[in-house]
């Protein structure tokens, strides 16, 4: 059905971490060569991919304010992410679409009983939202955005047209004819209950969804569009800071076992990002 290769790989290397945290505290080069006990021209070539020794990478992870063991790691390829297991997840479905060079993912989550569905994000393809509803015997009734970006909402309208779904989108990135959420919004998906929290930052209204209620699951489900990543988290373009705040104080607070579903890269769960995510 499609020809993405998966499980997906880690959405960001080492040196995108690197690259993430340097832009987000704003530390130029001057500065931090010195307080990381670098010669400049090495930091050239590592901030250009080369990955330098591991005591030199963990004085730069310091300078930076990165978790210095979970950096590490992910630079040594120490760490790999924990399949998706669908069996203790019953509806959950992950579908990765192809936007230029990247893969975005987006999520339908169902009542295992009455079939009603959200789908989170729309992805960029049509295609394998129509097999996964059929294919599940879905009922889409719902559609809830976690920011505007061109690669979560490229086929919104397509979606709108062919399941007519109740739209949720964030207050700080409207779309027409949605209902604008920001944090502590209730929404229901059958008996499943969804709430909101203002996870901005990436974007400026950056919402996450946190879905609950369904028999079987260990613990919530959340839906966290580009606000964290397995081993990373989104760009901090607009606000470095707030979304790593709202990282670690609205989503790695969630209950250890709960599934994060971001908008990139594998599925993961919070227990995992606590111990294995450099912004943690
Ligand atoms: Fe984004």
């Amino acid at each position: 059905m499609s020809d993405i290769p998966l499980p997906l790989p880690l959405e960001d290397s080492w040196s995108d971490v690197l690259g993430k945290a340097v832009r987000g505290t704003g530390i130029d080069e001057k500065n931090l060569a010195p307080s990381a006990n670098i010669i400049p021209s090495q930091l050239k070539t590592i901030m250009g991919g080369e990955r330098p020794s591991e005591d030199t990478l963990r004085r730069l992870a310091i300078a930076v304010g990165l978790n210095p063991g979970p950096f590490l790691d992910l630079a040594y390829g120490r760490y790999k992410p924990k399949a998706f297991e669908a069996s203790r997840w019953p509806g959950v479905a992950q579908i990765p679409t192809r936007y230029l060079d990247m893969v975005v993912n987006s999520y339908l989550v169902w009542d295992t009983k009455t079939r009603e569905a959200a789908l989170f994000d729309t992805g960029t393809d049509m295609a394998p939202i129509r097999h996964a509803v059929e294919k599940n015997n879905l009922k889409l009734t719902t559609l809830c955005i976690t920011h505007t970006h061109a690669d979560h909402v490229a086929v919104l309208d397509d979606v709108m047209a062919m399941y007519k779904p109740k739209l949720y989108a964030p207050k700080g990135e409207p779309v027409p004819n949605a209902t604008l959420i920001e944090e502590g919004a209730e929404i229901r998906i059958g008996p499943l209950r969804t709430t909101t929290l203002l996870t901005d930052g990436h974007s400026p209204g950056h919402i996450t969804y946190v879905v609950s209620g369904q028999e079987g699951w260990p613990a919530p489900v959340g839906l966290v569009g580009d606000a964290i990543f397995a081993g990373s988290m989104g760009g901090g373009a607009v606000s470095y800071p707030r979304l790593r705040k709202n990282v670690q104080g609205k989503i790695l607070v969630l209950p250890a076992a709960t599934l994060l579903c971001p908008g990139h890269g594998p599925t993961t769960t919070v227990e995992e990002e606590l111990q294995h995510n450099p912004f943690a």
